[in-house]
C-alpha cells in the first residue's frame, strides 16, 4: 500500500509511521527527517532547507519534490511506502500523482490546542530520527535515545512563537489536501487527540489493517 499520513505538525504522524512500518511491513519517508539530517551534514540541500525550517516556513516545493523522487525510486520502496510529512501543498500533490499511485491518505485530526503540548514536550534524537515525548511516550532514560543511546534534543522549530507560524501554514497550505484526496475518494479521517495506543486501532481500523 503507498499511504500518506496527512495532519498538522505534532499532530502525531512520525509517531503513527514507526508503529505502522512494522504492521505494513513497508518503510516511512518522511521529508521532515530526510532535511534534518541534510542540515546536520550540511550538505547543499540541508543548508538551502535550513532557514525556512528553521523559521517554520515550508521548504519551496521543487526541492522537496526532488528529494521525495529520488527516496520513493529506491528499491525498499518498491512494494509500498509511507509517507510522513509529503505532500504538504497542491502542487506537491499533483508532482505525487505524476510518479506514484496513492491508496490512500489518512488524516490524523488534532486540536491546535492539543497540538502546543505535544510540541512543548517533544523529544527527538538526529542520530535515527526517533520522537519520545517527555510525558506521553518518554525515554527510559532521561534525554537518551532508547533505540540508538545517542542524545535527545528540542528540534528548533518546537519553540512557541515557531509552532503558531507552522500552524498557520498547514491551515493555508496544507489543510487544502483533504478535499484534494477527498475529491479522488482517498481520504480517511481518525481522531488523533486519543493516546498513541488508541490512535493507532483507530489507523489499523481505517486502513483495514
Ligand atoms: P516535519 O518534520 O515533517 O514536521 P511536521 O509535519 O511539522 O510534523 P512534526 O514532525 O512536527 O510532527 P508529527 O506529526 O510527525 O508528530 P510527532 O509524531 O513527532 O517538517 C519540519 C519542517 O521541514 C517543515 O516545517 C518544513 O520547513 C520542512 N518540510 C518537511 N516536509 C516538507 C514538505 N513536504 N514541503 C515543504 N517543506 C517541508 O508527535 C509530536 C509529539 O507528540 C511527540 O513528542 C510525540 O511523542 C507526541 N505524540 C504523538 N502522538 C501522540 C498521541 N497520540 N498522544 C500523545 N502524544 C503524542
Amino acid at each position: 500500500m503507498n499511504l500518506i499520513l496527512l495532519g498538522a505538525p505534532g499532530a502525531g504522524k512520525g509517531t503513527l509511521a514507526s508503529y505502522l512500518v512494522e504492521k505494513m511491513g513497508v518503510p516511512s519517508v518522511s521529508t521532515g527527517n530526510i532535511l534534518r539530517e541534510a542540515i546536520k551534514n550540511n550538505t547543499p540541500l540541508g543548508q538551502k532547507a535550513k532557514q525556512f525550517m528553521d523559521a517554520g516556513q515550508l521548504v519551496p516545493d521543487q526541492l522537496v519534490i526532488d528529494l521525495l523522487k529520488e527516496r520513493i525510486a529506491q528499491e525498499d520502496c518498491a512494494n509500498g511506502f509511507i509517507l510522513d510529512g509529503f505532500p504538504r501543498t497542491i502542487p506537491q500533490a499533483e508532482a505525487l500523482d505524476e510518479i506514484a499511485e496513492i491508496d490512500c491518505a489518512l488524516s490524523l485530526e488534532v486540536a491546535d490546542a492539543v497540538i502546543e503540548g505535544r510540541m512543548t514536550g517533544r523529544r527527538v534524537c538526529l542520530q535515527c530520527g526517533a520522537t519520545y515525548h517527555i510525558k506521553a511516550n518518554p525515554p527510559q532514560k532521561e534525554g537518551v535515545c532508547d533505540k540508538c543511546g545517542d542524545k535527545l534534543h528540542i528540534r528548533k522549530d518546537d519553540k512557541p512563537d515557531v509552532v503558531q507560524h507552522r500552524l498557520a501554514t498547514y491551515h493555508e497550505q496544507t489543510e487544502p489536501l483533504k478535499a484534494y484526496y477527498g475529491n479522488q475518494g482517498k481520504l480517511k479521517s481518525i481522531d488523533g487527540a486519543q493516546g498513541i495506543i488508541q490512535t493507532e486501532q483507530l489507523a489499523v481500523q481505517a486502513l483495514g489493517l
